[in-house]
Formats: C-alpha cells, sequence, structure tokens
C-alpha cells in the first residue's frame, strides 16, 4: 500500500484487525459469492428467525428487530427482481447481505450478528437448502416411478427375453422388468428420505464453535424454521456437513440406478434389439450419416453419472483429515451439493418424459423370442417335477441342447422321437407345451415372480407404495 491507497479491509465486516489491503487475487479465490447466491432466501429466512429470537431473548430491543425485519424484508425483494447490489469484495453471500443491510437501516443492523458467527450461519443455510432440495428430489422420484408404473401397466402382456450375463436366459414380462426399476426409485426415494432426519437438525448457537454466553432460545429458531431437532454440540454443529454428504451419496445411488436402465435403453433400441424406439423429441441425428437416430439422453445420463459419483468423491476427500472445527476447506462443500442438486433433478425430470416417449415394438420383440433357448429350464423344471433329480435333468437337457445345436434346429423342431430318445418323458404334450414362452413366463407364479397374476399383485403392492409420503 502506497499510503495513498485505501486500505479496503477497512469495508470488510472482519476488517477492523487488518492494517493492509487484502490482494485482490486472494480475494477472487477465497471469495464464494460467485456460487453461495444460490443460499440467498436461505440465508434471509435465517437472519429473520434469529432477529425475532433476539428480540424476544430481550438481547435486542423491539423498535431495533423491527428494523432488521423490515430491512431483511427489503433485501429479499431486491434479489428477486434482480436489483441487489452483489459486491465480491464481500466475499459471500451472509457479509453481503449483512452489510447492505447496515447500509439500508444503519449501525443497528450489525445487531443481527448479535450470538452468531459465519460458522452457525452457513451451516443453517446449508440444513435449509438440503431440506428443501430433499422434498423437491422426492416429489420427482416418485413422478418418475408413476411414469413407470403406467408403462409397466400398458405393457403388461408383453413377454421379452430376460438375460443373465447379457446372453438370453428365460422369458420375463416387460412390465415385471421395468417394475425391477420401480423398486430400486423406491428405495432411493427411502433413502433421501432418511437422510432428511439429519438434515433435520438446527445448527444456529453454535456461533463459531463454543456456544454464546447470550441467553439465546435456540428451540425457538428451530421451531420458527421448522426443525425437528438441534444440534447437542456447538463444535458438532459448526463442522458437519455429513447431511450434504448423504445427499450426494443418495445421488450416486440414483443415478447408478438411472443409468443402468439408460444403457439398456441404448441397447433396446439398437438396430441389434429393435424392442422399442424412443420418441423423435428424445434422439437425435448425426451430422454425417443420414439414417442416425442416436439415444443422447440415456446416454448422457449414464455419463452425468460419474460427474455425480465426483461430487461425493471431491467431497469426501475434502472432508477427509479437516480437524475441527470450521476450516476454509468446508467452503468448498457447495459447488458440489449445487450441482449434484442440478444434475439430478434435470434428470429425474428429463427422464419421465423420456420414458413417455417409447414406443414399444411388440412384433420385434415377438420375433427374438422365437429363435432361442429361453425355455430349457422350463424342460428341466418340467422333468424335476415328474420326480427326475434336478440335477439329472438339467443334464438331460442340457445335452438336447447341445443335440440342437449339432442340428441347427430350436427345441421346438424336434420331433417327439428325438425328444424320447433323451428321456421317455419329453415326449409328452404337456412337456412339449412348456416350450412356449407364455406358458414359462404363467408358471412363474411366486411372489416377486413374473406370471401376470404375480406381476399384477406386485404393481398393486407399487401402487400403496406410492401413496406412501414420508415427510
Ligand atoms: N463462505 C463461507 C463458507 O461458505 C462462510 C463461512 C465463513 N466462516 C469463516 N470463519 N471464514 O464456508
Amino acid at each position: 500500500m502506497n499510503g495513498k491507497e485505501k486500505n479496503n479491509n477497512q469495508d470488510k465486516p472482519w476488517g477492523g484487525r487488518f492494517k493492509e489491503s487484502l490482494d485482490k487475487r486472494v480475494e477472487a479465490f477465497t471469495a464464494s459469492l460467485p456460487f453461495d447466491r444460490r443460499l440467498a432466501a436461505e440465508d434471509i429466512l435465517g437472519s429473520m428467525a434469529h432477529g425475532r429470537m433476539l428480540v424476544k431473548a430481550g438481547i435486542i430491543a423491539p423498535p431495533e428487530g423491527e428494523m432488521i425485519l423490515k430491512g431483511l424484508q427489503e433485501i429479499r425483494e431486491e434479489i428477486s427482481r434482480g436489483e441487489f447490489p452483489y459486491d465480491i469484495s464481500l466475499e459471500d453471500i451472509h457479509m453481503n447481505i449483512e452489510k447492505r443491510l447496515i447500509d439500508k437501516i444503519g449501525p443497528v443492523g450489525g445487531k443481527l450478528h448479535t450470538a452468531r458467527s459465519r460458522n452457525d450461519q452457513v451451516a443453517l443455510d446449508m440444513h435449509l437448502y438440503v431440506k428443501k432440495e430433499l422434498r423437491e428430489v422426492e416429489k420427482l422420484i416418485s413422478a418418475l416411478q408413476e411414469v413407470i408404473l403406467e408403462l409397466a401397466q400398458e405393457n403388461l402382456e408383453v413377454i421379452i427375453p430376460g438375460y443373465t450375463h447379457l446372453q438370453r436366459a428365460q422369458p420375463v414380462l416387460l412390465s415385471h422388468h421395468l417394475m425391477a426399476y420401480f423398486w430400486m426409485l423406491q428405495r432411493d426415494r427411502e433413502r433421501f428420505l432418511d437422510a432428511h432426519k439429519r438434515a433435520d437438525l438446527m445448527p444456529l448457537g453454535a456461533g463459531a464453535l463454543s456456544g454464546t454466553s447470550f441467553p439465546i432460545d435456540r428451540e425457538e429458531v428451530a421451531r420458527e424454521l421448522g426443525f425437528g431437532a438441534l444440534y447437542e454440540n456447538s463444535m458438532d454443529a459448526v463442522s458437519d456437513r455429513d447431511f450434504v454428504l448423504e445427499f450426494l451419496s443418495c445421488s450416486c445411488l440414483l443415478l447408478m440406478h438411472l443409468s443402468r436402465l439408460s444403457e439398456e435403453l441404448v441397447l433396446w433400441s439398437s438396430q441389434e434389439f429393435s424392442f422399442l424406439e424412443l420418441g423423435d423429441a428424445f434422439t437425435t441425428g448425426s451430422s454425417m450419416m443420414p439414417q442416425k437416430k442416436n439415444p443422447d439422453v440415456p446416454e448422457l445420463v449414464r455419463a452425468k453419472t460419474g460427474r455425480v459419483y465426483g461430487n461425493l468423491m471431491a467431497l469426501l476427500t475434502v472432508f477427509k483429515g479437516l480437524p475441527l472445527t470450521y476450516n476454509k476447506d468446508m467452503q468448498e462443500d457447495k459447488e458440489s451439493l449445487f450441482d449434484s442438486v442440478d444434475t439430478v433433478k434435470d434428470v429425474l425430470t428429463i427422464y419421465g418424459q423420456l420414458l413417455k416417449s417409447i414406443k414399444v415394438s411388440r412384433e420385434k420383440i415377438a420375433t427374438a423370442l422365437q429363435d432361442d433357448f429361453s425355455t430349457a429350464t422350463e424342460l428341466a423344471d418340467f422333468l424335476a417335477l415328474k420326480g427326475v433329480p434336478f440335477r439329472e435333468a438339467h443334464h438331460i437337457v442340457g445335452r438336447l441342447v447341445r443335440h440342437c445345436l449339432q442340428e441347427g434346429k430350436l427345441l421346438k423342431d424336434l420331433s417327439s422321437g428325438e425328444l424320447t430318445a433323451f428321456h421317455a418323458l419329453l415326449g409328452s404334450d404337456d412337456a412339449l407345451s412348456r416350450l412356449s414362452p407364455g406358458e414359462a413366463v404363467k408358471a412363474k407364479t411366486c411372489r416377486g415372480g413374473t406370471a401376470p397374476e404375480a406381476v399384477r399383485k406386485q404393481l398393486q403392492a407399487a401402487r400403496e407404495a406410492l401413496n406412501t409420503s414420508f415427510i
């Protein structure tokens, strides 16, 4: 500083201790304003509750409280009108709002920060924000479940090959296959809702780390802001971001599920499978190959899963080894969280539309079912039912399949003479009827099985599960 330049630190809420100006590059490097502006609504909500409590506790006078609340209300309006004068030299959203309040109502604005630190303030904002987003994500997941349920209902009669190792295994109902994703999403929804319990702890009153000597009423603030419980330890309150990490980890599982479904949509819409077609509005063309119809949306969902995993890894790594209590490292929680919130909400919103655009190619699927051995297990089951030990039955049918492969035939092409050569019981009409995919599916009547009657019960259970709200 050359003596003529003003010490810019004097304008900062914490400027009192500093003789020299903050380096401009450091100012930009340490500022969180470009991204924590997103917490403005939560910050004002928290400040209003804190201000009211200060009045009730007799820490500030009622007219002072009124001025503060009125000032905060005006700031809220300025922000929503896009007229708030954000100033990066004030580092973050908290100090921007506080400075603006003082500019508007004078030194009394400086009383709002009594019995509070930015450490418990930012923790409060993050809790409020995560609670809000958890609720929204929960709603979006159930909307997507609804779409899956409808698609499953519409395709109740459609039989597709079921796979293990991506090899044709046994025929299943398409609706059964789709419903597997419904239940994954159900668990995802439950996980987000369970995470809500930890987001529902109120940190304010922790001060910088040790609590406060002012006679505050934390219960009152918690009640006003709709929190279910309080942090019992001030040091934990300002150090904890588990609730953010939980949001990120729930997001990882959710996207992992949608990534698996995406992979199936990519496969199934390929010419090789041709089980379905994605709507034109949800696919793109190629700049060179005129015939192309590319499944960009499921591909991007698959890729964005990596990004959401990355956010969890980044934040777990930030927190590993951090000593108690607040450290500036913790400011890095925001971009990871915000990015995952945006990604998850975008994906959930577009996914329902994508699924609605699907046209199931029933004929192509029916053709696919004709040329494989996916009912071989049915023959083995038939023999086992007649008393042949299953292991033996498995061998008999295995040899039968080998015979077919050598002869270039399918099981259904075999004459009863060829069949009885392998086992006397195999020549019966009863045995042959087992070879149809429809019969194979119909036979899986156990609870959770793919028989139409079992799937109907499943759909009913799903409807009930969907109607249960948790928060
Ligand atoms: N911008 C900061 C953050 O997001 C707010 C808390 C700052 N506290 C502090 N002691 N520097 O973490």
